[in-house]
This record gives C-alpha cells, structure tokens and sequence, in this order.
C-alpha cells in the first residue's frame, strides 16, 4: 500500500473527539494509524485548564490567568480550551516534581571549550561571553504536577485483556507473545534519549488475559463518530475489575491496558484524561492511564509506548490536530510528532522539560547581540545541548544539533546539522507547540511525504555560510564544525 491510500487512512481517522497519531506506517501491504484521543468533554467542565504546555511563565498561583509579572509587554494568556485539552487535571493530584532548580547565574559557555583551530574548516572566531540572562526569561517554569516521573525509576503495570467475542485463544497468542517485543525496547529507548536518567519499567500481569465483561464492539474504540470518554472510562474500569484487588497498584505510577493481538475493534490507542482509582485504592492521575490497540503490535510498533507515556509525563503531541497533516509542524524530528519519524530522538527543549538536559546544558540568549556557542548533538550525553533565544513573553527560537547517533541512528543524511525551532509555550498538543524552521524550504527534502520528507532536511549545514535570518529576531550562522559539534553564532536583535 502506498502512501496515498495511508494518507487517505488517515484522513479518515480524523473523527471528531479523536486525532490520528503521527502517521500511517507502511509494513508492507498494510497501513497502520495510531491514534489519540481527545474528548469532546463528558465529565464536568475542569476548574482549571491544564494544557500540556503551561503558559508562561508560571504565576505563583498555578491556575491564575494574570499577566506574567516580569513581561515589558503584558502577553494574555489564552484560556485554553477544555476540547483542546488532553488531560484535564484531576481535583485531587499529586506532585510528582517539586522544584525547578533556578538558571545558574555562571553560564555554561566555556570560552576554552571552543576549538580555536585544526580540524575546522572555517576560522573560528573567538568566542565572546554569552550575556546572563535574567532568571525567569529562560526557562519556562514547566508544570509538572500530576505527571508521571521523567528522571529515576517510572514504573508502567500491563495488563492484557480480552473479550467474548476476541477471546485470546482464539488466536492462539500468550501474554508472553505479546510483551516480548515490549521487555526491553521502550526502557532501552527511553535510557538511551535521556542519558540513562529515566528508568522505564514496564511490570506485566502475565499470568493470564483478564477477560472482560462486553464484547470488544461494546467500547466503541471504532465507532464512525468517536470513542466517547464515557466507554474509555469503562473500559479502563472492567479492566480492573477483572483483575480485582489481586494485584498491588502500589509503587505503580502508569497503567497499561492492552488487548490481544487482531482485536479489530479495538484498532486505537490512546490515554484517558480522568483520574482513575484501582480496586487497590491506588490512585493514577489524569493522563496516567493508556490503553493500547491493535496498533502496538505490528512489527517496530512498540515505540508508540514511548509516544503515549512521553504524554504521561507531560510532553504535548506534535502533530496537528486540525488538517495539515501529521508531519505539518515537526516533520520527522521528535517522536510526539511522527513516532516513526527519521529523527525520532526528542527535542532538547523537551528533553529539558523532563530534565534530561539540565539548565548548565543549554546557552540561553536573553540579549541582543552577537554571541558564539559551541553545539554538541542531542543524541549523546555531554557539552552543550541547545541554545534557547527567548522573542517574547511566550517564544523561543531554539538550536540543537542533530546527527546520526543513538536515537537518531536511522536519520537521512539531510537530517542533520543545526536544527532550528519554535517553541511557544502557550500553545498545547495539537496547536503547533514546537515548529521546525526550514532552512531550505526549496528543497523537496527526504523520506515519504508521509514521514515529513519537506521538513526532513531542516537543518542549516551550511558552515561559514551566510546567517539564516529566522525573520524573529534572530539571525544564525554556522561558524565551524569540529567531530560532532558545531560551533554557532547568534545574532539577537528581538
Ligand atoms: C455489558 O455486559 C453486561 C453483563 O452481561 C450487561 O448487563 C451490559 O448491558 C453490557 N453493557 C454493554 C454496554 O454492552
Ligand atoms: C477503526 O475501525 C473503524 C471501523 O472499521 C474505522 O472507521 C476507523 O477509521 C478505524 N480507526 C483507525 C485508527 O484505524
Ligand atoms: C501481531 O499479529 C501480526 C499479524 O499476524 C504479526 O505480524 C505480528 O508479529 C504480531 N505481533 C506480536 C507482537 O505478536
Ligand atoms: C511569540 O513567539 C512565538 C514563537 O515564534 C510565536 O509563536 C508567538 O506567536 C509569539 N507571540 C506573540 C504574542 O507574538
């Protein structure tokens, strides 16, 4: 099947209440969709809104909607829309992250880290001090309260269903069948993008599948016109009333809920925006739930665990919500955009939000002028991860350096180099919170339409070349290349 017919899958995956997940994957004949759902409300409206993105920068107040208090110009902050929102906070929640670690005031940049000859193409300049910027303008104060665990241990229970009408032997599969390709992939990306400080565990239930009380039909995870929270809320609940209080949810921070391999009917997955309380009184907060579909079995499918638990800690999906396709913002850089992508390692400015990267790890220019900086890929630990330039009281344009390691070990040649974003942390899943900046919009790129091929070659690789005005301020310019990092200057005039 070829992408036009993927394409068309996916157009009409597009249901109301519901959006595709980045992409149709080809595996030979076939043409998979993930999706995520997002309901047209069912519960009561929330008293607050929770977008994945807290708008910044945070008010003491964390639901407050007053003007940030250190912004020259007062920015409103838009009221997210409840329909818009993923996972509406529970009334009751539990902070899972306390402190943000203030900006240090003795900036990374170390001017003897800069190579200042061999092995460089071009002359590099000197590299002059990077100003210090004020602490609130560089980092977002990201709200991670009710979120599952992004550093140390995450632990995810499994627990696999079946149905009347799908039951398990029929297709002659055991759980184990089913959780082997699950064992160790997820965890081992999941250490891999973030330095080893995530240590995801996935504890299954494999003594048998829960059987549950309603035909799979009964859930309408394929209904024409959506699945409502209302069946995904009971179908999480019979789940655990088949497993009962025989399991302690103690210790657990995520719930999986996984179906046999072959249940049509369930051809989805997605993450529940309410709370959930096991028999056990264990209680998972919104977001914290996801059930999986026929969609995370096919061959390489796993990574969608990784997509659908970045969620769980708190990461925005990506990919439009509205039509535009699913590489439309991101192309196929950071798997919260296309899972599949070519350069699926996520974004230093969310591996800074999960604290991956740490405030020392990334250049912040919070003034005009012209600056040097000295670029290390995302992929690998060590040096310096991102340059983060704030343009207003929301905006950043950031840079990283993407290669073909680790993660990214798949990446056409195309994607690597100096990669350039947006991000606006106002806007939340769906509404385009990162955008990649393409360097060479006249080029048809790399991979599938499908996979993001225009934007796949975003990257500016151009050394000693002319600065790339992003027409935000900012102007940026590859003044060398040593191994693996780049050396880049900034010119701020916001
Ligand atoms: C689910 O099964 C129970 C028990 O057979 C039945 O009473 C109920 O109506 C079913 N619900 C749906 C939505 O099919
Ligand atoms: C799930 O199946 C229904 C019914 O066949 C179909 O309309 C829907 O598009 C499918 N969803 C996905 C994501 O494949
Ligand atoms: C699920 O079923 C498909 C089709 O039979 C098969 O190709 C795939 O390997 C199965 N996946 C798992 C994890 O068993
Ligand atoms: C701030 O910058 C971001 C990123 O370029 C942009 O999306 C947003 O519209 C800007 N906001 C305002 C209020 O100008």
């Amino acid at each position: 099947m070829r992408s036009a017919l993927c394409s068309s899958i996916l157009a009409s995956a597009l249901l109301p209440g519901v959006s595709a997940l980045p992409l149709a994957h080809h595996d030979g004949d076939s043409c998979y969709v993930v999706v995520t759902t997002h309901y047209v409300t069912v519960d009561p409206v929330p008293t607050h809104t929770s977008s994945d993105e807290t708008p910044y920068p945070l008010p003491t107040v964390i639901h407050s909607t007053s003007v940030p208090p250190d912004s020259e110009t007062p920015y409103p902050i838009p009221t997210p829309d409840p329909d818009d929102t993923p996972y509406p906070l529970p009334t009751v929640t539990h902070s899972t992250e306390t402190s943000i670690p203030p900006y240090p005031t003795d900036h990374p940049t170390d001017p003897t880290d800069v190579p200042t000859d061999e092995s460089t193409s071009e002359p590099v300049p000197e590299p002059t001090p990077t100003p210090t910027p004020e602490p609130a303008t560089c980092r977002p104060a990201w709200d991670n309260t009710g979120k599952a665990p992004s550093t140390g241990p995450l632990r995810a229970a499994l627990i696999f269903v079946d149905f009347p009408d799908s039951p398990a032997d029929q297709f002659g599969q055991s759980t184990e069948d089913l959780y082997a390709p699950l064992k160790s992939q997820p965890a081992d990306l999941y250490s891999q993008m973030s330095y080893g400080k995530l240590e995801f565990e996935i504890v299954p239930l494999l003594d048998q599948f829960y059987r549950m009380p309603n035909d799979s039909v009964s859930y309408g995870f394929a209904d024409d016109d959506g699945m409502t929270g209302e069946e995904h809320g009971r179908y999480i609940n019979d789940a655990l009333a088949a497993v009962g209080d025989s399991f302690s949810f103690q210790g657990i921070d995520v719930l999986f809920i996984a179906s046999p391999n072959g249940t049509e009917e369930i051809n989805r997955s997605a993450s529940y925006s309410n709370a959930v309380t096991a028999p056990d009184g264990s209680e998972f907060t919104a977001g914290n739930v996801i059930t999986y579909g026929n969609d995370l079995y096919p061959e390489g499918e796993w990574q969608t665990v990784n997509h659908e638990t970045g969620h769980a800690m708190g990461l925005p999906d990506l990919y439009p919500y509205s039509p535009g396709g699913n590489a439309l913002f991101v192309g196929g850089f950071d798997m919260m955009g296309l899972v599949w992508g070519q350069s699926p390692d996520l974004f230093a400015w969310h591996k800074w939000r999960l604290n991956w990267i740490e405030d020392g790890d990334v250049n912040c220019v919070a003034e005009n002028g012209v600056t040097t900086h000295r670029l290390s890929p995302i992929e690998v630990a060590g040096g310096t991860k991102a340059i983060a330039i704030p343009v207003n009281a929301t905006g950043y344009v950031m840079a990283e350096v993407r290669s073909k390691q680790g993660a990214n070990s798949e990446a056409c040649d195309e994607g690597t180099g100096v990669l350039l974003y947006t991000t606006d942390s106002a806007l939340g899943s769906g509404d385009g919170p990162v955008r990649v900046i393409d360097t060479k919009p006249e080029t048809s790129g790399c991979g599938s339409e499908d996979n993001g091929a225009l934007l796949n070659d975003a990257p500016l690789t151009d050394v000693g070349g002319e600065p790339f005005d992003t027409e935000l301020g900012v102007k940026i310019r590859i003044v060398g290349q040593e191994g693996d990092d780049y050396i880049v200057e900034v010119e701020r005039e916001v």
